[in-house]
């Protein structure tokens, strides 16, 4: 146990590579992740997991998918916060930002399947440590 705090703006400015998420806390067996975020991220689903979004900085955008193909898109801008559910296919996109998620310690940010190619500016983790 550490009784130092994280202070989020200062961990926030110690990386700059984008949808690569450090892990700033552990909560019982769930994950405090926070990235940057810029460009498209890939379509993916957490069968198992709903995943928590707050949106600290910038616009985060989520489309999501059914299962008859039909897109929507939910907009979040700073301070917004969202839950996609398990099972939801999505796919986060951003013009520039950062978000904390909160979702299990092992939760892959390309979750349990993915369509498409991963884009070489999508870091596929379970999260990083904090430096
Ligand atoms: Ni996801």
């Amino acid at each position: 146990m550490t009784a130092k705090p994280v202070n989020l703006t200062e961990a926030l400015a110690s990386f700059d590579d984008v949808y690569s998420p450090r892990i700033v806390a552990r909560m019982n067996d769930y994950d405090v992740r926070i990235a940057h975020t810029l460009g498209e991220h890939v379509w993916h689903v957490h069968e198992d997991t709903d995943e928590f979004f707050l949106v600290l900085d910038g616009r985060f955008d989520i489309a999501l998918r059914d299962a008859a193909g039909v897109e929507t898109t939910v907009v979040l801008n700073a301070g917004d916060t969202f839950v996609v559910p398990r099972g939801a296919e999505h796919k986060p996109s951003s013009p520039g930002g950062a978000i904390l998620m909160f979702e299990p310690s092992g939760t892959s940010t390309t979750g349990d399947r993915y369509s498409g190619e991963i884009p070489d500016h999508v870091d596929s983790t379970t999260g990083h440590e904090l430096r």
